[in-house]
């Protein structure tokens, strides 16, 4: 991935984290979608009482990259204001691949950067 589309990632999601709405977990995380024409599209955590309804970043990301008209996932970028990376949960891996490819996901924190591909955290994905 080009450096520069990383950084605007990175500075789409670490607003978006900011955003997130997480008092039972006050754990904010920010992510952003590279869609096929190059558009990039934040999403955050957003949490609920009833703790089973909260949706993830990655996935308010991707509903809201479809809403915008997306049709593939390029790349997916999740910021936490952590010292550790956070990668995708298991719902948000097969939500990402369901746009099909192997796109790029890439774990920032407060101040590393890892590059991966969806397959290294999801090897085999489930298809109907
Ligand atoms: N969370 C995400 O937003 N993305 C992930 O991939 C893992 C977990 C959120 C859900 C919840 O609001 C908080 O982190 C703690 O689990």
């Amino acid at each position: 991935m080009n450096k520069l589309v990383t950084k605007k990632m990175l500075a789409v999601a670490r607003r978006a984290a900011v955003r997130a709405y997480a008092p039972y977990s006050d754990f904010r995380v920010g992510a952003a979608v590279l869609d096929e024409r190059g558009r990039i599209h934040p999403g955050c955590n957003v949490e609920n009482s009833s703790y089973s309804l909260t949706i993830c970043a990655e996935r308010a990301a991707i509903s809201r990259a479809v809403c915008s008209g997306a049709k593939a996932v390029k790349a997916v970028l999740v910021y936490t204001d952590t010292d550790s990376l956070t990668p995708p949960c298991g719902a948000c891996l097969q939500v990402i691949a369901e746009f099909g490819g192997n796109p790029e996901v890439i774990l920032a924190n407060r101040g590393a950067t890892r590059h991966a591909r969806l397959s290294d955290f999801l090897p085999e994905r489930f298809r109907l």
